[in-house]
């Protein structure tokens, strides 16, 4: 009932799970997906809906059984038990396949299927590796098991993290050959920071694809017309539309102008299309605010290590001469004055950069931006200009 309640408040793309479905279930052998598939798009875009709410009943209804991981459910715990505990949970699902991992190993713990087994016994390092665990369910469920890890970027910000994707990759090798198949679907908000977890050949998924995930357009923005029929006057969707553009095709934007407008009581028919465009405009530039606001309290070096980092994106090679010459101008063109540059006046400036949730780092040491939608914030104010 709850599910039902739910969807009704948001816009399906069934079209859209479908072909991605497929394109995830049924690879071509010249394709490289069955590495798995990365998609990326920017924050408060629909990715997490879109995923539980559409891909998920879409590769169920072909037969897959589905895994979901949110590694931001719980940003305190380490990603490679966020991954574990999902897998554990597949297991207490799927009896039969619990059996059989009992009877393989004649571990102790509550009774299943008049076995003993505990589900503590599965994990990194434990009796039951997660490719034993895959296998089981794969074996017992006899149907390809789809993995979807959102947030996947946050898988290699730990070593058990990143020992996780490697432990998913033995897993997906070993399904794909002699079992029912695994696919592994990440994604993330960031398209830098996703390309680590598969641009090198010391990463678990080298050579997935990388998609940009299509962003909510025109249909959705007709069905929020349709469904804000609460205002005094229809909303035009040929003028909601390069508003929608405009705000980042983030859904909130529109939702919290609307309710801007619901609240204005003194609110006239004719007026209902200006005042709505006058709201999403407010609440754009009170967005961007708020972002610029922390931006503008750094230090100069801060702000010079940020928009270098931005502008260099996945080329930023933090400690390199030329990369330090790049500081000196940034920092130069903020403080208005000459600033010396030194190694561990950097290093302190990523520090503090991570610490106001600006800048992300992987384990490996290699940096990113944390939300894409700075870089273009810091391009439209001209920051990047010369870096
Ligand atoms: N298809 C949709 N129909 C209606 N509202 C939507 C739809 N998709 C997303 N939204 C709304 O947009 C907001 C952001 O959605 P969601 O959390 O799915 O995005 P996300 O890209 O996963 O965000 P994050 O980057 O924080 O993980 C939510 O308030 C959600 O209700
Ligand atoms: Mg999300």
């Amino acid at each position: 009932m709850a599910t039902q309640a739910n969807s009704s408040k948001i816009f399906h793309r069934p079209e859209l799970a479908r072909k991605l479905a497929q394109q995830i279930l049924h690879v071509s052998p010249t394709s490289a997906s069955s590495s798995g598939v990365f998609l990326a798009a920017p924050r408060r875009t629909g990715k997490t809906t879109f995923m539980r709410q559409d891909l998920t009943p879409a590769l169920v209804a072909s037969g897959a059984l589905v895994i979901y991981v949110d590694l931001w459910e719980d940003p305190k715990a380490d990603p490679s038990d966020v991954i574990v505990t999902s897998i554990r949970a597949a297991l207490a699902q799927n009896e039969p396949a619990l059996v059989r991992l009992a009877k393989g190993w004649g571990l102790g713990g509550a009774k299943v299927g008049g076995v003993e087994f505990s589900l503590d016994r599965v994990g990194l390092g434990k009796d039951v590796s997660l490719v034993q665990a895959l296998s089981a369910l794969s074996e017992t469920s006899k149907t390809i098991i789809v993995l979807i890890i959102d947030e996947a970027q946050h898988a290699i910000t730990t070593s058990a993290g990143n020992d996780a994707m490697f432990a998913l990759k033995s897993a997906r090798d070993e399904l794909n050959s002699n079992q029912h198949g695994l696919r592994v679907v990440c994604t993330g908000s960031n398209r830098d920071k996703l390309a680590m977890l598969k641009n090198s050949k010391d990463q678990a998924f080298f050579g997935a694809p990388l998609i940009n995930f299509p962003p909510l357009g025109a249909a959705y923005v007709k069905w929020f017309c349709d469904h804000t029929d609460d205002l005094p006057a229809r909303l035009d969707p040929d003028m909601v539309l390069p508003l929608f553009e405009r705000s980042g095709h983030r859904p909130e934007i529109l939702g919290a102008a609307a309710d801007e407008l619901r609240f204005d009581f003194a609110l006239e028919d004719d007026g209902v299309n200006e005042r709505f465009l006058a709201a999403v405009e407010s609440q754009i530039a009170a967005a961007n605010d708020d972002t610029m606001r922390v931006v503008h309290s750094l230090t100069p070096i801060q702000f010079a290590v940020l928009c270098v980092l931005a502008a260099a994106g996945e080329r930023y090679a933090p400690f390199e001469a030329a990369t330090l010459e790049k500081y000196r101008i940034a920092a130069n063109r903020v403080s208005g004055a000459e600033t010396a540059i030194e190694f561990p006046a950097v290093q302190g400036a990523l520090v503090a950069l991570q610490e106001k949730s600006l800048v992300w780092k992987a384990s490996r040491g290699v940096y990113a931006i944390e939300d894409i939608g700075l870089v273009d914030l810091l391009r439209n104010g001209g920051y990047l200009d010369g870096l």
